[in-house]
């Protein structure tokens, strides 16, 4: 059996530099299940259909090709072969990922393939239904919590290091829209998993994430 360490919690409160600071650490698969959703989403952009045509939508998602592979420590999103792993960040994509992934049957997709990549190996996966809806019995749970302002924050930093200017008032605004979507969605909202341990990420600087999650990790471990 594997061992899986699952990530929930909304935009920008630091699933993914935890979850490569986990990988990178247990030597495990980490697993960016956002992106995923993300290239589906720039799949339909880029095929012109509508985001309220569902059908159309489904129809696509089951023939796309989405693969994740890690490169010099940092996770790339493929899409039918081609790496679109900026691509998937841009603003457009933003608006219009939390519509896709609404979308139950394009879910039943990506969790399939979710759940065969940890057939063979040991994971540590993020996203928004991990601990509720992919691996339910995951061996640790973690959901991660902080204030729009610092998860916006955070996000408008990330932008300007990758040479996107978004202001600050619409990366707000993007992430509370996302977050409402997300956690009030019919199939596999974001929610607190029953278990899981909550970890407040306000404050936190990357290297400061680096040792409190070490040490949970640490102790979690010594748990199970
Ligand atoms: O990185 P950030 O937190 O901004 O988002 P992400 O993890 O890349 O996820 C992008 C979007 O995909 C989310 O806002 C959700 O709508 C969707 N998502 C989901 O529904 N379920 C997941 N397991 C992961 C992402």
């Amino acid at each position: 059996m594997s061992f899986i360490i699952a990530i929930d919690g909304p935009a920008g409160s630091g699933k993914g530099t935890i979850a490569s600071f986990i990988a990178e650490k247990l030597g495990f698969l980490n697993v960016d299940t956002g992106a995923m959703y993300r290239s589906v989403t720039l799949a339909v952009l880029r095929n012109n259909i509508d985001m309220n045509d569902k059908e159309k939508i489904i129809e696509l998602a089951k023939t796309l090709q989405i693969d994740l592979k890690n490169i010099d420590g940092s996770i790339h999103a493929f899409l039918n072969g081609e790496d679109v792993s900026n691509e998937i960040r841009t603003p457009k994509v933003n608006a219009s990922v939390s519509i896709v992934a609404a979308i139950k049957e394009v879910r039943e997709i990506m969790v399939e393939h979710q759940r065969a990549l940890a057939k063979d190996h040991d994971i540590v996966m993020e996203g928004r239904d991990i601990g509720t809806v992919v691996f339910p019995n995951a061996n640790i749970k973690l959901y991660l919590e902080a204030s729009a302002e610092e998860r916006a924050q955070r996000r408008y930093k990330q932008n300007l290091e990758k040479g996107l200017e978004v202001p600050y008032e619409e990366v707000l605004e993007s992430i509370k829209n996302r977050d409402k979507i997300d956690s009030t969605r019919a199939d596999s909202p974001l929610r607190v998993p029953e278990d899981a341990v909550i970890v407040d990420t306000n404050g936190w600087l990357p290297e400061d994430a680096r040792k409190n999650i070490y040490k949970l990790i640490d102790d979690l471990m010594g748990e199970n």
